[in-house]
């Protein structure tokens, strides 16, 4: 294990975590020590192809206990810490504002702590901060967030992140503590939890199902394939600039009903059914409360000065997505069967 670089993920059993972990665990130059709760978002099938690489590890615990946390850091001597784990449902926040506050808050300065503490001041250490573009509030019809796009933070999800944001940044000035934070749009891709609205329309296109639209339709949000989002990360991880914030985005824009819309059409096709027999499920259902409209990163700095960019498009991305999900028909029973149905059912009864 010897000069292999050592990393703490958080939620690294989550959806972008599992595909974070698995590049740089395929990098032998890594070792990762993976931090999850395992809530019901967390899923250790996400990591079954890389749980016996040598440079891999897993620590069943919550990112919240201090003791547990500054033991890995005393014991491992990290050199950096990817920080993803948190609350990360919008309709979830808004029952239940409290435990964001805890994981994404509290969880994030437990974090800084055991940096701060075991770190003593140490240069060549990162804490990276994964962070959402959901921080930055809601964009009318035109505009693109950037990174000096002022902090506005709407939903109870997005200002617990906003908050965690900030306190990454004082500690960078307070303390001196080397970090990086970088802000991305919405994610689609393999082992989303179908609470999302890219998962839950394949899971009940497939089920024949109701396809739940909030409000009329009209909100835009910005999709990246997640694997794109994780090799920013590594990329940022290693290149970016100590202090700094980079916007991560594919400028791919699109409106609830257009992309529901699209998906139907995709999962016709595969599915052998007669071309526009799932558009018949959409069903417009009660708004979001505080619904933003619209979100769209300008992420221009990362590609002029760290050269990523998207090697998908967003049809591309959907169709590996939707393979994705046919493929892996018992992980999508497992994950919404117990816990989920009580959510799903009570979520959408008012409908
Ligand atoms: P997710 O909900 O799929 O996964 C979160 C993971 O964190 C799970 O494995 C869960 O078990 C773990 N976790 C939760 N609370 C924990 C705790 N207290 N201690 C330890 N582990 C805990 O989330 P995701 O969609 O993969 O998002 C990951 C990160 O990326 C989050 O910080 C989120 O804010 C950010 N982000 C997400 C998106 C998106 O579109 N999903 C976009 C931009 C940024
Ligand atoms: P979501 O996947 O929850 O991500 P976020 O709220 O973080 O952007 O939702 C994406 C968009 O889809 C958002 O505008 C809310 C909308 N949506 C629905 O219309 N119906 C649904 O059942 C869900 C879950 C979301």
């Amino acid at each position: 294990m010897s000069g292999r670089k050592k990393i703490l993920v958080t939620g690294g059993a989550g959806f972008i975590g599992s595909h974070v972990v698995r590049i740089f665990v395929q990098d032998k130059a890594y070792h990762i020590t993976n931090l999850d709760k395992l809530t019901y978002a967390g899923n250790l099938e996400n990591l079954k192809d890389i749980e016996n690489e040598s440079n891999y590890e897993f620590v069943r615990g919550d990112i919240c206990d201090t003791q547990l946390v500054n033991k890995l850091f005393e014991s491992n001597n990290f050199d950096g810490v990817v920080h993803l784990a948190a609350e990360s449902h919008v309709d979830r926040s808004i029952t239940n504002p409290l435990e964001f506050v805890q994981t994404n808050v509290i969880g994030t300065l437990t974090l800084l702590e055991a940096a701060k503490k075991n770190w003593q001041g140490e240069k060549k250490k990162l804490f990276y901060h994964i962070s959402t573009d959901e921080v930055y509030g809601s964009l009318g019809e035109e505009g693109l967030f950037t990174e000096d796009t002022s902090y506005d933070p709407k939903s109870p999800y997005s200002a617990s992140k906003a908050s965690s944001d900030h306190f990454v940044r004082a500690y960078g000035n307070t303390y001196k503590l080397p970090f990086v934070v970088s802000n991305c749009s919405n994610n689609y891709g393999p082992n989303h939890f179908p609470e999302k609205l890219i998962p839950l329309l394949i899971n009940n296109i497939k089920n024949k199902k109701n396809l739940p639209i909030y409000g009329e339709g009209v909100n835009v949000r910005d999709w990246l394939y997640v694997e794109d989002h994780a090799e920013a990360i590594k990329l940022i991880f290693e290149k970016g600039k100590i202090g700094d914030t980079y916007n991560i985005g594919g400028f791919n824009e699109w409106r609830n009903i257009d992309l529901v819309e699209l998906l139907c059409d995709i999962m016709d096709r595969k599915l052998g059914n007669e071309k526009g027999s799932s558009r018949k499920l959409i069903a417009f259902v009660k708004d979001r409360a505080g619904h933003d409209l619209r979100y769209a990163i300008d992420a221009t700095k990362l590609s002029d000065e760290l050269g990523w960019k998207p090697s998908v498009t967003f049809e591309e991305g959907l169709e590996k997505t939707v393979d994705w999900y046919m493929d892996n028909e018992e992980w999508l029973k497992d994950v919404t069967s117990g816990e989920y149905m009580n959510y799903y059912n009570e979520h959408y009864a008012s409908s």
